[in-house]
């Protein structure tokens, strides 16, 4: 890699600005992707890696106030227009193809405008990438809202070397049909730009290898996709997390000064669940199963308190502040429903937490209810296994998340059915401290040494060493 520079391309760059009593200030943003690429070992490079993605600020904040951006990688950011954005982003890609790659096509809300704005946005970022590509790039697309760009690139750069990885699921091709046929074929044709296509799970990279097959009659061999002149390969590379970051912060003093005071307010068993807002991942039907639980064993009232944590997210877009409302009902009827003047079953809050609060919970609680009805992988349920360097506590898991392939000793359920997940939670609130602790000993070993540098830099590895192959033809 001595002779390569990595340039990452994702919607949201790395941080964002916010002025206050017209002071501006700089914030870093902590998601997977930012840890993750942030653990690779960048002086590997040839040179300052560059990072593209789409700016949530304007031009002349950006020629202002650059200089306080950190300066270990050189960032571009692509100025799209307001207009064009609200439609690649509320519109496409979080009205079509998240609902769409996750199950819940009655909520798919197609128009052929944003479609055109997403394809729009894809071909901005192109440019600015060809405009910015030297030759021994590689060049690492991430998510959704990019699936045309390798092939956007390729059109402007044929030599350049491409891979791509999906953060969310590969849908079986029953649901990626829904699309109108010159969609579905241009989004595929996309993906095959790279030269190397990434997925958390062999499902849904198996998902991906039919759909070329179904849709564009392209054949495939042991992973590899013959398409036309070139091969396309396509691998597993299963998200992780920064391990020692949550595992040390255990004795951290604000951590256990979090933790404490958890203790202290709740005398009960606690029991946890933290998501972003978002339909996928099942906090309704997790609220069903909580107040099946209550209903099925009355011995376990006023012993617990389920503490649920929403951190808002996409607000702008009907189905996610329906989905809020709909929550903060179901919170009001089970509260009403079994609370008593000194106890309330649901301590529901709607807010980003800071990371000692998200430790400090992670820590307090016994258990971890972690239910999406789907989800590409979900990193609350690594990090929360993480996070316990006491050994104890027990992960309630959907069995429909990406990590519930890595976590088999977590308590897999299926979220949909309500009483299955009230039987696992009372099986959680009732397993002895030896058996928790030989469950989480078995997966925080498989977790630790698959953790997110591996992730990026197995990714890394086997991008560079895929070759920009010619296809000879058999
Ligand atoms: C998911 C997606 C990411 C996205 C994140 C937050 O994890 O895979 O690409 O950044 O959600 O969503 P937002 O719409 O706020 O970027």
């Amino acid at each position: 890699m001595k002779n390569n520079r990595l340039v990452i391309i994702s919607h949201r760059l790395p941080f964002s600005f916010t002025t206050e009593n017209k002071t501006t200030t700089l914030k870093p943003s902590a998601g997977g992707l930012v840890t993750a690429v942030k653990s690779l070992e960048l002086s590997s490079f040839a040179e300052k890696p560059l990072w593209i993605g789409c700016a949530d600020f304007t031009q002349r904040t950006w020629d202002k106030h650059h200089g306080l951006v950190d300066d270990s990688f050189v960032y571009l950011p692509v100025f799209i227009d307001k207009r064009t954005h609200k439609k690649f982003y509320n519109g496409f890609s979080n009205s079509v193809l998240w609902p769409l790659f996750h199950y819940f096509s009655t909520y798919v809300d197609y128009h052929d405008d944003d479609f055109k704005a997403y394809r729009l946005a894809n071909e901005q970022v192109a440019e600015k990438v060809a405009e910015a590509l030297q030759p021994n790039d590689l060049v690492w697309v991430h998510d959704y809202h990019f699936i045309p760009l390798p092939q956007l690139i390729r059109e402007r750069q044929p030599e350049a070397q491409i891979g791509f990885f999906l953060h969310i699921p590969f849908p079986s091709f029953e649901l990626l049909r829904l699309l109108p046929k010159s969609c579905r074929n241009y989004l595929l044709r996309g993906l095959l730009g790279a030269n190397l296509v990434g997925f958390h799970t062999s499902d849904y990279r198996l998902h991906f290898l039919q759909s070329v097959q179904m849709a564009l009659g392209l054949p495939t061999t042991f992973g590899q996709i013959v398409c036309g002149e070139r091969m396309v390969d396509s691998g597993v590379f299963p998200i992780g997390i920064n391990y020692s970051l949550f595992h040390d912060a255990y004795h951290q003093e604000d951590v256990e000064q979090e933790r404490q005071q958890l203790r202290t307010s709740y005398a009960g068993r606690m029991i946890f669940s933290v998501d972003r807002l978002d339909y996928t991942k099942g906090v309704m039907q997790r609220l069903d199963a909580l107040e099946a639980f209550l209903t099925l064993h009355p011995e376990w009232k006023e012993q617990i308190v389920f503490l649920l944590v929403v951190i808002p997210s996409r607000d702008e877009i009907q189905s996610y502040w329906e989905r809020k409302q709909m929550i903060e009902q179901a919170v009001g009827r089970i509260n009403g429903q079994f609370a008593t003047l000194t106890w309330l079953p649901v301590v529901y809050r709607y807010a980003p937490l800071s990371f000692p609060q998200l430790m400090g919970l992670y820590t307090a609680c016994d258990v971890a209810m972690i239910t999406p009805v789907r989800d590409g992988m979900n990193l609350v349920a690594k990090e929360f296994i993480a996070s316990r360097s006491d050994q104890q506590g027990v992960l309630v898991l959907s069995e429909l998340t990406g990590a519930a392939n890595e976590l088999g000793e977590a308590l897999r359920v299926n979220p949909l059915d309500e009483f299955e997940v009230a039987d696992a939670l009372k099986q959680a609130l009732e397993m002895s401290p030896d058996e928790q602790t030989r469950r989480m000993e078995a997966m925080q070993q498989r977790i630790s040494q698959y953790d997110v540098k591996k992730w990026a830099s197995d990714f890394i590895e086997v991008l560079v060493t895929t070759p920009p192959a010619e296809h000879t033809g058999t």
